[in-house]
């Protein structure tokens, strides 16, 4: 059976972003009977901007409460923490051994420090630690070690897969073939989520909807989306925030009346509201499951030690594997 893996780091309260641009995809996936489903959450990769001991565990039950809230099925697919599995930690180090300085110094995240330090005078491995630097390569731990055969990730992770694939082949022409080719999943009509002022959402911009705000919370974000400046009888432009939020969460029909309202004139508040409508009727049942998980954080502490116990036995077979070629055993 072929096998499915992606994580996501627990590095913020999660949006809608981070609902549309991969968790709902991945969810489909999982529930696909040709596949043996693993997701995690990686939380030592969050580690690395997330140095707060009480919101390193509060965005880790959230990112987990999320998944659940989200429809993913323990019974079905592997849920785990990263950090509960020893293996991965195991074969990082030794994947530190046979990947060259060279690699990691193209990686996106890392060349943006150094860019960034560049121009402002400093030195360029500045505010650099050696988890930045080794990110690409603890990636390649969670997946290799499970010798998963599909990654679904959002189009950001594109070159992580691809340093993923060059570990490997430095691995099999070093020790032997032994790991699978790991191919990425990028969904084409995954598109970039666009935010409240119309550029990407990303936390980093402050420009996110909170997936599980309460309903105020939620009312007054929509509220925030950047409009422009027409009058409500003025025929509108969809190429625009608001309506590509509001297509996210309505139906093609709904869509398509939309579209007819903006061609005859219609008000941004009104526009507004109907966002909200449709966004609240989607996401108010999962919120009440999601609540649920944040109030009760011992079910979820039990999911993910159920989960690693049965990830752990397929780690515990490659990193046997992995120790042999080595000429460790
Ligand atoms: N880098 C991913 C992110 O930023 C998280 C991640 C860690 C991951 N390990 C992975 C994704 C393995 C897919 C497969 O969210």
């Amino acid at each position: 059976m072929k096998r499915i893996l992606t994580g996501i780091k627990p590095t913020g309260t999660p949006h809608i972003g981070n609902y549309f641009g991969a968790i709902k995809q991945a969810i489909e996936l999982s529930k696909n009977e040709d596949y043996e489903a693993l997701y995690f959450i990686a939380d030592y990769h969050a580690l690395n901007t997330v140095k707060n001991p009480e919101l390193f565990k509060k965005y880790t039950h959230e990112i987990a409460a999320t998944w659940l809230a989200c429809g993913l099925d323990p019974e079905k697919v592997m849920f785990y923490k990263q950090s509960d599995i020893p293996e991965v930690f195991e074969l990082n180090w030794i994947l530190n051994n046979i990947t060259p300085k060279g690699v990691l110094n193209r990686a996106h995240a890392y060349k943006a420090c150094v860019e960034d330090n560049k121009n402002k005078n400093l030195d360029p491995d500045s505010g650099v630690n050696m988890g930045l630097y080794c990110y690409p390569v603890l990636m390649a731990a969670d997946i290799l070690l499970m010798q998963s055969n599909l990654v679904p990730v959002g189009l950001d992770q594109k070159q992580h897969l691809e340093i993923t694939k060059e570990i490997a082949r430095y691995f099999n022409n070093t020790f032997g073939n032994f790991f699978v080719s790991s191919e990425e999943y990028i969904p084409e009509s995954v598109g970039t989520i666009i935010g409240l002022d119309g550029r990407k959402m990303s936390k980093s911009y402050g420009n996110t909807i909170t997936l599980f705000g309460d309903e105020k919370m939620l009312r007054s974000q929509i509220n925030k989306i950047v409009t422009n400046s027409q009058t409500p009888e003025e025929p509108k432009d969809t190429d625009c925030a608001i309506f590509k939020i509001f297509s996210l969460f309505a139906t093609p029909k709904q869509i398509e009346e939309m579209k007819e309202k903006f061609s005859k004139g219609i008000g941004w508040g009104e526009v507004k509201k109907q966002t909200f409508e449709v966004a609240n009727s989607l996401l108010a049942p999962m919120r009440e499951v999601y609540n649920y998980y944040i109030s009760h954080p011992e079910e979820i502490d039990k999911i993910l030690e159920n989960g690693a116990k049965k990830a752990r036995q397929i780690a515990a077979q490659t990193i046997g594997e992995v120790r042999k070629l080595i000429g460790k055993e």
